[in-house]
């Protein structure tokens, strides 16, 4: 059962200055258990060439939320049982934490939760050291400037890292152009930094999740995936016809061709480690 946001009592305590509206946390959360971006996301990780390929993995998942990607990484059949043998997972809210906790409980035998900004003082790349993978999806249109950089450049020789992001010409960019205009630049700063990086080897591919037409007719499940989709509050009340009707235009340039499903594409942009060596035997923590 999906409360309707104006309800959601529990979400707006957990409101944060780096969220787009007070609500977004459930908003994010009945996106994922609408979408199948989870699922997509983690299949397309563990197949890229840079994934680590060797049993005991020591993941980071930086804006980790509640876990579902890291759930879905170790449920995907690809990826072997117990491959992943420590995961920590760093976001500022505890209590998605406390979720992603849940989430693998008695499926990774070590997890860290560490309530924090990447940006906190000692947090990065401390946090990161000894890890095989970090992960960051989703989170880089939510940290400030500088943030992003400095998670690159000082990521520990011995780790892969993964920025996922949506790609410049997907629902939620073109989307954001007209609502949300601040998380759009971020986004496309994103992708700038990113594209300027010269002196490490980068390796693009693109993710296709789908949401359901239909889930974006219902209510009030479709009041919780617009505001999603929007970055902002988008019950009926709070926004005008016109910018309505824009925003369904939009969707309807990003539905498939039988209008069932819209497609949100995303980019994951890779960073070999440069260190090929195991991470555990590479720094004692
Ligand atoms: C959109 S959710 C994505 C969650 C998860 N990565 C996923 O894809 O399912 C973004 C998460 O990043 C966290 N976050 C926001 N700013 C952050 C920062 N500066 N450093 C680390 N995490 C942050 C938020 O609390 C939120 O849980």
């Amino acid at each position: 059962m999906i409360a309707h946001p104006s309800k959601s009592k529990a979400a707006a305590k957990s409101a944060r200055a780096e969220f787009p509206w007070s609500e977004y946390p459930v908003a994010w959360q009945v996106f994922r258990e609408t979408a199948d971006e989870d699922q997509q996301t983690a299949s397309h990780l563990i197949g890229r060439p840079s994934w680590p390929d060797r049993k005991g993995l020591v993941l980071i998942d930086i804006g980790s939320g509640d876990g579902r990607i890291v759930e879905a990484i170790v449920g995907n059949k690809l990826q072997k049982q117990h491959n992943i043998s420590e995961v920590r997972f760093l976001d500022p809210n505890l209590m998605l934490l406390t979720k992603a906790k849940e989430a693998v409980r008695g499926k990774i035998p070590v997890v860290k939760p560490i309530q924090a900004h990447l940006r906190d003082e000692g947090v990065w790349p401390l946090s990161g050291r000894g890890s095989d993978v970090a992960l960051a999806v989703h989170v880089v249109y939510l940290m400030e400037d500088g943030e992003l950089t400095h998670l690159i450049e000082n990521l520990p020789p011995e780790t892969t890292l993964f920025v996922v992001l949506d790609a410049p010409t997907s629902v939620f960019t073109e989307l954001w152009a007209e609502t949300a205009k601040l998380y759009h630049d971020r986004a496309m700063a994103a992708h700038q930094t990113m594209e300027r990086i010269r002196d490490r080897k980068v390796i693009v591919s693109e993710i296709t999740a789908s949401i359901p037409r239909a889930e974006l007719r219902k209510h009030p499940t479709a009041d919780w995936l617009l505001s999603l989709l929007c970055y902002r509050d988008m019950r009926s009340q709070n926004v005008s016809p016109r910018m309505l009707s824009r925003v369904h235009r939009i969707l309807d340039q990003h539905t498939g061709p039988t209008g069932d499903v819209v497609h949100c594409r995303s980019r994951c942009y890779e960073f070999p480690a440069l260190d090929g060596s195991h991470a555990a035997a590479a720094i004692g923590i």
